[in-house]
């Protein structure tokens, strides 16, 4: 894809630049997003309606089951040209933050290192009295459907996954080091988000606030992003990073 010279010569001289990613990055590798219909066995759930602390309290073994099948997915999907893209961003940018909605673990499979993970790893496993980390996954490797969830060998409450479901906080550290980072960056790229989930979806309007340049990468429209400083990529995340990349530092080394 075609990408405007201005565009490609803000992100190459830019000091710092923040890419915060969602679901849509991973769509490419076979991760259905939140908001487009669920298939097979889980097609009449919503996510809304099972990733929230009242659905655990509720069936416990109905949402440990949901994410059993997520994990199952995950482990399947492999890192894509974007995820791919955005590590060659990184070796090429002066500085690079990195922040993800995304609990599939895949920047950090592409080679991305110091990903800011906004809403915690579905393949790491938590107790759901205590919160600390408990390896459980390692101890229920086929992601088979079970009739309650595990339990957590310290204290017999049920594990969970080490995921921030509807209605809870974000890791205090993560939020505030995303929110400085797109405070100060010169340009934010916004890949594959509906910009609809808060807090993350408080970082663009911050960046813009602050006078960063705005990279939206999305084939659909995403409402708040009309401004002069904002650039829209009307294209898959597949298409669009490896161009902006490529466009930025062409003739500058291997991109
Ligand atoms: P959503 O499912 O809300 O949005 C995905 C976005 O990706 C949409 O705007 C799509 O248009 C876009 N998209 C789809 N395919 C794409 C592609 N190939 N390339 C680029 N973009 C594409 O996902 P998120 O914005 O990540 O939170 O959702 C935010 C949070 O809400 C999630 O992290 C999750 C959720 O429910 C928690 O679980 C706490």
């Amino acid at each position: 894809m075609q990408i405007p010279e201005p565009l490609a010569r803000s992100v190459r001289d830019a000091r710092h630049v923040v890419a915060l990613t969602g679901a849509g990055i991973s769509a490419e590798s076979g991760l259905p997003t939140f908001r487009e219909a669920q298939t097979g066995l889980w097609a009449r759930y919503r996510p809304e309606d099972l990733a929230t602390p009242e659905a655990f309290a509720r069936d416990p073994a109905l949402v440990w089951n949901w994410y059993a099948w997520r994990r199952s997915l995950v482990r399947a999907a492999e890192p894509n040209a974007a995820h791919y893209a955005l590590v060659r961003l990184a070796q090429h940018a002066a500085r690079l933050t990195l922040i993800t909605q995304n609990v599939d673990g895949l920047h950090r499979r592409a080679g991305s290192a110091d990903v800011i993970e906004l809403h915690g790893d579905v393949m790491r496993t938590k107790c759901s009295r205590e919160g600390t980390v408990v390896n459980a996954v390692d101890a229920h490797p086929s992601d088979d459907a079970l009739e309650a969830p595990p339990r957590c060998p310290r204290c017999g409450a049920y594990l969970r996954p080490d995921v921030v479901w509807f209605g809870e906080a974000l890791p205090s550290a993560s939020l505030e080091t995303a929110s400085e980072a797109a405070a100060r960056c010169d340009v934010f790229l916004s890949i594959g988000t509906s910009g609809i989930v808060f807090p993350a979806a408080s970082l663009l309007p911050l960046a813009l606030e602050s006078g960063a340049a705005v990279v939206v990468v999305n084939p659909e429209p995403q409402p708040g992003t009309d401004h002069e400083r904002a650039w829209h990529l009307q294209a898959s995340a597949t298409e669009a990073l490896p161009a902006l990349v490529e466009a930025a530092w062409q003739g500058r080394g291997q991109v």
